[in-house]
């Protein structure tokens, strides 16, 4: 791949290198040595149990204490049964008995670049305010908020709200169809939906509220629409069920208690892709989640109350919701936010942004990395970086390569870099370094976080050996886990706790090096990593079938420079020609059925899908023709793959 003008990189990059973390890192970190982590490590292994239960006690509120740590009922688990609190009283009330009160919680960043800055107690009366909203709409403890909204502060004070009251949130990522938004709302019994009238993105508006309007119609179980006003252009108001959000918040008061909810109460819901064509629901708790959130920032980003910590994801996320808004909250960090892309209005915007923020710690994407690269050294060099102190990486493994150039250019060399391996499903960080304790290798995640017991086995359930690549299962539940898929208890026994009875199955493949050290391999199951965001290729074909003119679909990934994984779809036809309209059509089709983010990179036309003798469709050969590593031979519009799976035994 290409290495912008640091033409030194090939040459630094090298399997096993170790790069330990800087002395004067260590000896302000939290966890400043190897063997302070191992310590750590250890007590928590021994007894997982007493250890979560000790640093809920210390870094929760309880309105009133738990009695029980935790309640195993395979594969459902309840931690601190009995207890009661409230997440938003967490990351906001909490902190206004301290000086922390008028320290800024979040600063944002518009795209076209307007700015706005909330300390605890300006974040705390909006949070109250909106929730009381919510409130007079009629929202009650249990009832789901569908948000669809873009990177404004309202975002995160809307997830507060709700947490607030007991309210569920579903945020859907803002790049969805409104076929995405009614399938989401729909399994949710969604009461409420929150949206903006537009949002920027490259200097245009992105229609949001047309695209709600369009997904309300098949949204039965929504009563009410908010609509913030962002762009300021004039989307249609269906009378009745269409408020402003200013209307509202302006005639609400700003004083609302926080809600003493169970341990257990349903935080939010949040959508990802599962090896089959429907979306899952993934659910996580008020308690457990708090708890892991705000731990994990503080161990992996080895948080000071001084530091600007931007965690770059968009809170349509996991990472977004827990290192936006609750973990970086619950701990009095202050959390940057930005609403657009990186490369508006040029390619430094986030450089400028650290540079004009004196940001400290930045986590962003392998992906972002890679583009980062490709657009040039020049931009990063422009800018005085020397506030970063810490940087971070999630959504997939990154390459060597990219990891040495994050550390060269962007971290001047001396800012640890945390490889954070996790899932939607984990709630929070898993396996990472501890920057001040563990020598990072480019490329692995490197070690569990405490409380994290992890294993890698064969699919018999035996635990490989060392370098052997396995299924990464996780042996002890943990507080920040998953507490089911909403509505379909026996998908998440399935998905999650059959193939290794017992443990939980992350779907990952890894291996472990001879330091103890994790690599992961990548996915074993139909799930494709594209841009640091998860698809099942059977959602893909799924929307490529549901048009008039497709037979049959299959659709892989392949490698792709920046987004690590583009999406390759094979199609034949049951009516129409091969031709360029075609493909557009086809495109355009699956960004209307689930959004931008699916949309194929390569539509080829074949007359028939290789399949074995037992009609299962020939994934790994149409792997290599997509990765050019099979010629087909003379392919003028339609592709013809017989002779080449005859060629093949894949049964
Ligand atoms: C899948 C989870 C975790 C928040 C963002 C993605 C892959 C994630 C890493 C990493 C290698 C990684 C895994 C995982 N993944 N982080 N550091 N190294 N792979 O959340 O959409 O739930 O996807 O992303 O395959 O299972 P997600």
């Amino acid at each position: 791949m290409s290495a912008g003008n640091s033409g030194q990189i090939d040459s630094v990059m090298q399997e096993n290198r170790l790069f330990p973390p800087p002395e004067e890192f260590s000896s302000n970190s939290q966890i400043g040595s190897f063997e302070a982590y191992q310590e750590l490590y250890d007590k928590a292994k021994a007894d997982p149990v007493a250890f979560w239960g000790e640093l809920a006690r210390q870094e929760l509120h309880w309105f009133e204490p738990f009695n029980e740590t935790l309640d195993w009922q395979e594969p459902f688990a309840k931690w601190f049964v009995g207890g009661k609190t409230n997440v938003s009283y967490n990351c906001l009330d909490s902190h206004l008995s301290t000086w922390r009160r008028n320290k800024a919680a979040i600063i944002w960043e518009g795209e076209p670049g307007d700015q706005r800055t909330l300390t605890y107690q300006q974040l705390h009366r909006e949070v109250c305010r909106f929730a009381n909203v919510l409130k007079s709409l009629g929202v009650v403890a249990g009832d789901v908020v569908s948000i669809y909204m873009p990177m404004t502060p309202e975002l995160a004070i809307a997830m507060l709200a709700c947490a607030r009251i007991g309210a569920v949130h579903s945020v859907i990522f803002a790049g969805f169809s409104a076929e995405s938004i009614a399938d989401r709302n729909n399994d949710a019994q969604a009461k409420i939906q929150l949206t903006s009238d537009g949002a920027w993105r490259r200097g245009k508006v992105l229609p949001l509220k047309a695209t709600v309007d369009e997904a309300l119609d098949k949204s039965p179980t929504v009563e009410h629409c908010i609509v913030l006003r962002r762009v300021g252009n004039d989307p249609a108001m269906k009378e009745g069920r269409d408020h402003w959000w200013h209307d509202l918040v302006d005639e609400a008061s700003d004083n609302c208690e926080a809600a003493q909810l169970d341990s257990e109460s349903p935080l939010f819901i949040l959508y990802t892709s599962g090896s089959t064509g429907k979306p899952k629901g993934i659910k996580h708790t008020t308690a457990g989640y708090n708890l892991y959130a705000k731990k994990t920032f503080q161990w992996v980003f080895d948080h000071k109350d001084e530091d600007i910590f931007w965690c770059t994801a968009d809170c349509g996320w996991i990472t977004g919701h827990s290192y936006v808004v609750y973990g970086p909250l619950s701990a009095g960090a202050t959390t940057v936010m930005y609403e657009g892309a990186p490369n508006w209005p040029e390619e430094d915007r986030f450089w400028e942004l650290i540079e004009k923020y004196r940001i400290n710690i930045l986590y962003t994407a392998p992906t972002a990395i890679r583009a980062f690269i490709k657009w040039g050294d020049h931009h990063v060099e422009k800018h005085d970086l020397s506030s970063l102190r810490l940087l971070g990486t999630v959504g997939e493994g990154i390459n060597p390569e990219a990891w040495i150039w994050y550390h060269n250019i962007v971290g001047g060399e001396r800012c640890p870099i945390v490889d954070t391996w996790w899932q939607t499903e984990t709630g929070g960080i898993m396996m990472s370094p501890l920057p001040g304790a563990i020598a990072t290798k480019p490329g692995s995640c490197t070690k569990p976080l405490p409380g994290v017991l992890p294993a890698i086995l064969d699919p018999a359930g035996n635990p490989v050996g060392e370098n052997q690549g396995g299924w990464l299962v996780m042996t002890h539940p943990w507080p920040g886990m998953l507490r089911g898929i909403w509505g379909d208890d026996d998908r998440y026994r399935e998905q999650y706790w059959s193939k290794v009875p017992g443990k939980y199955l992350a779907g990952d493949n890894a291996r472990v090096d001879s330091d103890g050290y994790y690599w992961i391999m990548g996915r074993i199951d139909d799930v494709i990593n594209v841009a640091g965001h998860r698809l099942s290729t059977i959602e893909v074909e799924s929307a490529l079938v549901s048009h008039s003119a497709v037979a049959e679909a299959a659709a892989i990934g392949r490698t792709d420079e920046i987004k690590g994984q583009a999406i390759a779809v094979f199609v034949t036809l049951k009516e129409g020609e091969p031709s360029e309209e075609m493909r557009n059509e086809l495109k355009l089709h699956v960004r209307k059925e689930i959004g931008a983010l699916a949309v194929p990179d390569d539509v080829r036309f074949t007359n028939t899908l290789p399949k074995t003798r037992s009609g299962k469709i020939m994934r790994r050969l149409l792997r290599d023709i997509a990765e050019g590593k099979e010629e087909v031979g003379d392919t003028s519009t339609l592709e013809d793959y017989t002779a080449l799976a005859s060629l093949r035994d894949e049964s």
